[in-house]
């Protein structure tokens, strides 16, 4: 039976410059190497420069990503992106990454789900293109999350990072089989009822202030490897795969002892996981686009693979997509 899929046919991304170590934070918070690398395995992360707001780190990214498509403005007519970083509080920075682009038909929105906010991004734009109102989506993950943490607390600024990664999605007939490239499954989960484990402490219509990141880490940390495990297994069941048919898991990168921990629950090969936390920090809903670009950049991601991204973050929400590239 011929079915739409949303195949993969470009990838790209976007780093700050600046390079911030862990050394370069101790000297602002009482914080070392030592204790930042044994909790989190984070050596280093980018932070954006003034002029990099949110909208410059996508558009560079989808602008990479259009390229290694092969792709113009008049090609994409559909643009989904997920931050929680947004230039503004309206309108939405996709449609200034639109504007950037030169794109001019189809229609662009943002998505927020904090740290899933990829994964869900990813999902919605291939329901789009599976449903036929699109042909060509761009599907983006970019934050600035260096704006919204408070720098004087060193529980939570020493764990993030700023980028973007962005995939081009095109709806191409498949024979609906788990042989066919493209999305194959997505998995999507919230939990309202866990607020303030890990929130930002405003917003227009609360404080009508930007607000602060706070984390309750220890709550978040044991909820991340449950629902990252369950969202996981949840894409097993649904296509009746094994960990052992995966060629990479690519999670979001929070912590490294969040995905060890999740990799073990889950009997993955440690050699299969892509890992950028020790370099890109926490980007937030950018984590997953930026470690899929360095694994397909370096050769590792090659067509035909099984790709498992998985996601967990504030709200709570979690979830999980299966690509075949
Ligand atoms: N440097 C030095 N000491 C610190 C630092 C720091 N940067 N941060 C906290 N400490 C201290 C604490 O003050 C505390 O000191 P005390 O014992 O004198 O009170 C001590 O270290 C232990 O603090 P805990 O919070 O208990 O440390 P824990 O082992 O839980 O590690 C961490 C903290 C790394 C945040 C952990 O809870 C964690 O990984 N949580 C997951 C959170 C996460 O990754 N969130 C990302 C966003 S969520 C997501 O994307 C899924």
């Amino acid at each position: 039976m011929s079915v739409r899929r949303s195949v993969v046919v470009g990838c790209g991304h976007y780093l700050p410059p600046r390079i911030v170590t862990n050394a370069d934070l101790a000297e602002k918070v009482d914080t070392s190497d030592d204790w930042i690398v044994e909790r989190t395995g984070i050596r280093e992360r980018r932070i954006a420069g003034p002029d990099e707001t949110t909208s410059v780190l996508a558009t560079r990214a989808a602008r990479a990503a259009m390229d290694d498509a092969g792709l113009g403005p008049d090609d994409i007519d559909l643009i989904v992106l997920a931050t929680a970083t947004p230039d503004y509080t309206f309108p939405s920075t996709a449609t200034q990454v639109q504007a950037a682009l030169g794109i001019t038909q189809g229609a662009a929105f943002d998505l927020q789900a904090v740290c899933s906010g990829f994964v869900f991004a990813l999902a919605t734009a291939d329901n789009f293109l599976k449903a036929g109102s699109h042909r060509r989506a761009l599907v983006i993950g970019a934050e600035t999350f260096s704006r919204i943490l408070d720098w004087e607390d060193r529980t939570t600024c020493v764990l993030f990072g700023d980028g973007a990664g962005a995939l081009v999605l095109e709806a191409q007939e498949g024979d609906g089989t788990l042989a066919d490239r493209g999305v194959l499954s997505s998995h999507l989960r919230s939990d309202g009822r866990h607020f303030d484990k890990l929130h930002v402490d405003g917003g227009p219509s609360k404080t009508m202030t930007t607000g602060h990141l706070r984390m309750e880490g220890k709550e978040v940390f044991r909820h991340a490897v449950t629902n990252l495990a369950e969202i996981v297994e949840e894409a097993f069941r649904a296509t009746g795969l094994k960990a052992d048919d995966i060629a990479w898991f690519v999670p979001h990168q929070a912590n490294r002892r969040i995905i060890d921990a999740t990799a073990r629950k889950l009997d993955v090969d440690p050699a299969k996981v892509v890992v950028t936390v020790d370099r890109h920090g926490n980007t937030s809903a950018a984590s997953i686009p930026l470690a899929v670009a360095e694994a397909y950049g370096d050769g590792r991601i090659k067509k035909g693979d099984l790709v498992l991204l998985e996601a967990m973050g504030g709200g709570f929400t979690w979830g999980s997509a299966l690509i075949r590239w």
